[in-house]
């Protein structure tokens, strides 16, 4: 069993999983420890349009860490992320209370939901996949990064929305000063001393050249806004990339772009 309460975030929360909804992911997978709850799911790669599969993932932490338990140690479930977000929904600014439990047993989740004063109540239940259907995905979440560029939310959104008329494949390369984000033939230069961004990590030398595309421009640039700052990491050798955009003191929503 499991359960944690909410309250004003759930509406972050909501906000979170539409990135799920927004990229086409309605189904994905919940994993229950006592420390953590991540979503994560999949996109289906579209070869027509040469449109690579994307790992979204939300990890929740600071917001329900205080009163979070999972009495099975690891918990693994599947589930719509459509119902889940409908759910979500049900929670208005002034109720008081929001508690998400459930179980894999009974392979269902609870919200629950109360306003004091108006004396609205729910007890909602939507059901969970059943196990046998199998592992939909299997996230690889344990990529080390050393190379982090941390860009305001304004900037980014700018950025992405120039980028995107020309092109889906961004090469951004870093130095200790600069980055510059080309596609085709046009670049575009964030630096750090104009506070357009902040470098950190194993940039030496030797620029590091990180690749990722950016198919779901409007997904990244909505999730961007739902904080300050956004994070672009990558590995020194340029191997792998992922935008992590913070949610509010809710979590991480995480995209796998390279
Ligand atoms: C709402 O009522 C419950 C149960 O009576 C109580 O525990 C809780 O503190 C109340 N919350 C607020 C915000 O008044
Ligand atoms: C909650 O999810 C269930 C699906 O399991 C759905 O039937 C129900 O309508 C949802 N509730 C709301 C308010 O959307
Ligand atoms: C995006 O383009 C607009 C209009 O040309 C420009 O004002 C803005 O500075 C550009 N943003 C970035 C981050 O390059
Ligand atoms: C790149 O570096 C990471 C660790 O930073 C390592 O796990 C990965 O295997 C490396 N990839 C290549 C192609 O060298």
């Amino acid at each position: 069993m499991f359960g944690f309460s909410l309250e004003a975030g759930a509406v972050l929360l909501r906000k979170a999983v539409a990135a799920f909804i927004m990229t086409g992911c309605f189904n994905g997978e919940m994993f229950i420890s006592n420390d953590d709850v991540t979503l994560a799911a999949t996109t289906f790669p579209i070869p027509m349009f040469q449109i690579p599969s994307l790992l979204v993932s939300l990890r929740l932490r600071p917001l329900i860490g205080e009163d979070l338990y999972c009495t099975e140690g690891l918990l693994w479930l599947a589930l719509s992320f459509r119902d889940f977000y409908n759910n979500l929904s049900l929670y208005e600014d002034d109720d008081d209370f929001f508690g998400i439990y459930g179980s894999a047993d009974l392979r269902r989740i609870r919200f629950v939901l109360v306003n004091n004063r108006t004396e609205r109540f729910w007890d909602q239940q939507m059901d969970l996949f059943t196990i046998d259907r199998g592992r939909m995905i299997a996230p690889e979440f344990h990529y080390v990064y050393n190379v982090v560029v941390g860009i305001p939310s304004g900037i980014f959104g700018s950025l992405i929305m120039n980028l995107s008329r020309f092109g889906m494949t961004v090469s951004a390369l870093v130095t200790e000063t600069q980055v510059t984000f080309t596609v085709g033939n046009v670049k575009i230069v964030l630096r750090k001393e104009l506070e357009e961004c902040i470098i950190g990590g194993a940039v030496g030398e030797n620029p590091v050249s990180l690749v990722f595309h950016i198919h779901y421009s409007n997904t990244m640039l909505r999730s961007s806004f739902l904080s300050k700052r956004v994070w672009l990491l990558g590995q020194s050798n340029g191997s792998s990339v992922m935008l992590n955009c913070p949610v509010g003191t809710l979590g991480n929503l995480m995209f796998y772009v390279g």
